[in-house]
């Protein structure tokens, strides 16, 4: 099941961006962000768990599948993050969230939008290609993994009709 988030998720998204990702989202910083009127975000639940219960980061704890947090501006949104928990990957959460997302933008009349992936990420890759996604531009050397560093590229979604 997927659902808005609540300030009560935040300890949970912010333990699952830690594990995910070197650089993350920390819990005062996800508050703020709910706060912000341009903020939409969304959790998928784990149908075999009670929420929100624990904020454990072991998967099997964690009531939490997924999320998707994003800002949306008039008619252009921008993904800030995509999250599954490790133990649930491969399993058609991202893509659920993603098509939450799209059907949350329709109703808002979205026509356009824009995210970050790095690209050596070819799992996240995937699942924005899958939803037509293209690269318009890339940040030379964005991401650093130790000594290396990883261009970010700069992916953009359009509204077929509002571009023709
Ligand atoms: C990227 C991520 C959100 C995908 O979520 P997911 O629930 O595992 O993805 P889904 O099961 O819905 O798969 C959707 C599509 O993504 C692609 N994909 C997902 N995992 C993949 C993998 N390991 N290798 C290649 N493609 C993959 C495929 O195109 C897949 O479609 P298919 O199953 O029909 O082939 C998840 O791997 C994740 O949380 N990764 C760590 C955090 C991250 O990198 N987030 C994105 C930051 S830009």
């Amino acid at each position: 099941m997927i659902r808005r988030i609540a300030p009560a998720d935040c300890d949970s998204i912010a333990a699952l961006e830690a594990r995910l990702f070197a650089t993350a989202l920390d819990q005062l910083r996800l508050m703020a962000l709910q706060n912000n009127p341009v903020f939409c975000g969304f959790v998928d639940l784990r149908p075999d768990h009670d929420q929100p219960q624990s904020t454990s980061t072991d998967d099997l704890h964690s009531y939490l599948g997924g999320y998707l947090l994003a800002t949306i501006i008039d008619d252009e949104a921008e993904i800030l993050s995509v999250g599954v928990a490790p133990g649930q990957q491969r399993r058609g959460v991202g893509k659920r969230l993603l098509q939450h997302f799209f059907d949350h933008g329709a109703s808002r009349n979205m026509a356009i939008i824009t995210l970050e992936v790095a690209e050596d990420n070819l799992p996240a890759l995937g699942l924005y290609r899958h939803f037509g996604f293209a690269e318009f531009g890339r940040r030379k050397g964005y991401y650093k993994r130790g000594n290396q560093k990883i261009d970010a590229i700069m992916m953009k979604w359009c509204r077929a009709e509002a571009f023709p």
